[in-house]
């Protein structure tokens, strides 16, 4: 029966053949072991010389490592594997022999290993990674389309620039100038007067000069947005939504979890609600906690993130943040028009931001006047105003960065290893 590594399960004790790779081996004289990989899992090969013909015995221990194979064998189950089973191999048929794999099982470098990325991804810990991934995005998928959400793509090649101009990709579109989306927000917002409730979800490109473990030149973000929702009830919203994505994890991942040592009881911990503080609280409290670097108005660096969030056992909010930190679209706060109506939710272990969100204005001379105040053109932004023309609503949304989440459920410190292949400061290829 052909099948695959994930599947064995269903055939303990019967005969399967598996398309895979030797992603390792190990023998003696009177045993081999083959690790092998078939993209959906890792299983054990076993190899007993006085069981075997001496020809499969000796094909098993001359494989090089990352050679193609169809291998037959017998499903057995196996306590001591990861996985629950392994296989007790009749039959190898070798599909491409591999020539002297770039990665072996010694200690590489981190810039070795990024300039194999294209190989790299093989690995049993990358393959974890990417496959928690893989589990955010389906449990993402469930949570909008589940809470009636309608999924509108935005363009990637934009006129505007809603977060800011700074950080922008130039490029030419013809004769016109034209930018890669830094974020779909914008047409989020035209999707919600027509949808009601749409997300976005595709990548988004920041010309940022940032070389730090939580920054990448291109990321994915998930950014819905939702006429008739204000402020309080948004951060309902990206609560359970985290919560939702933390709880498909933990339980659809755990080989994954295991394989990268994940400590379970973080992911336990990301329950709904989460605590929210606003910016004037935070910065109280990290002054109580010794931190004489900050005023008001100043942002928060990675820093002042970890300690607050070091202060609760669960993600948390911090709301109002001063306007002149905030982009121009941000609802003032109502009776207090120096701060908006935002939250940034800031992961535990110094994950950092992981969502950034608002109200939106909803009034059109309030806008217009935010875009004028920010020196942006108003022609630019006329079809954005035009929303606030034709039955204005309030409304809310917020961006999550997925590489960011990815990192932080799956424990490891560094975005550079949430994607397939990353493009940082330094860094094109492969
Ligand atoms: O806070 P940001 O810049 O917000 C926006 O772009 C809004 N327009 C979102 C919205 O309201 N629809 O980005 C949102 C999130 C951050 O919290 C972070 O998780 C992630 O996107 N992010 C990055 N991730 C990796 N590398 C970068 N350079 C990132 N910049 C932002
Ligand atoms: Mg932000």
């Amino acid at each position: 029966m052909k099948t695959t590594i994930a599947q064995v399960g269903r055939y303990v004790n019967e005969e399967v053949t598996i398309g895979a790779w030797i992603a390792g081996k190990r023998s003696s004289g009177k045993i081999a072991f083959l690790q092998l990989r078939d993209g959906t899992g890792f299983i054990q090969g076993v190899i007993v010389k006085a069981e075997v013909e001496e020809e499969l015995f000796q094909a098993a221990k001359g494989i090089t490592q990352e050679s193609s194979v169809y291998v037959s064998g017998t499903v057995r189950e196996d306590d001591r594997a990861p996985s629950g089973f392994e296989l007790a191999v009749t039959g190898l048929e070798i599909i491409h022999e591999a020539k002297e794999y770039p990665i072996t099982p010694k200690e590489h470098g981190t810039e070795f290993l990024m300039d194999h990325r294209h190989l790299w991804l093989r690995s049993k810990r990358q393959h974890a990674v990417m496959k928690i991934r893989n589990e955010i995005i389906r449990a993402t998928y469930d949570f909008f389309f589940e809470n009636g959400f309608t999924k509108l793509d935005s363009p990637i090649l934009t006129g505007s620039s809603p977060e800011g101009t700074s950080e922008l990709f130039h490029t030419k579109y013809f004769d016109e100038d034209a930018y890669l989306s830094q974020s779909g927000q914008l047409y989020a917002e035209a999707g919600a007067m027509a949808f009601g409730r749409v997300f976005t979800f595709g990548p988004t490109f920041r010309a940022e000069k940032s070389k730090t473990r939580r920054h990448l030149i291109e990321f994915w973000m998930i950014e819905p947005e939702m006429a008739f929702v204000e402020h309080e009830e948004s951060l309902d919203i990206q609560e359970n939504y985290v919560a939702f994505m933390a709880k498909c994890v933990r339980e659809n991942c755990q080989l994954e979890l295991k394989q990268l040592d994940r400590d379970g009881s973080k992911l336990e911990a990301i329950e709904a609600p989460f605590p929210r503080i606003t910016y004037d609280e935070a910065l109280t409290l990290l002054k109580e906690k010794g931190f004489d670097d900050v005023e008001w108005g100043d942002d928060f660096g990675a820093p002042h993130e970890t300690a607050l969030a070091e202060h609760y056992d669960k993600p948390v909010f911090i709301t109002h943040y001063p306007k002149s930190l905030k982009p121009f679209y941000m609802q003032p706060a109502k009776g207090r028009d120096d701060v908006v109506l935002c939250a940034d939710l800031i992961a535990p272990e110094g994950y950092g931001e992981i969502i950034g969100g608002s109200e939106r204005i909803h009034d059109y001379d309030l806008l217009k006047a935010e875009i004028k105040a920010h020196n942006l053109s108003l022609d630019t932004y006329q079809w954005y105003l035009d929303l606030r023309k034709y039955g204005s609503v309030p409304h809310s949304g917020f961006g999550l960065g997925l590489e960011r989440t990815v990192a932080w459920f799956a424990g490891i410190d560094h975005v550079r290893e949430t994607i397939g292949f990353p493009r940082l400061l330094n860094r094109l290829y492969p």
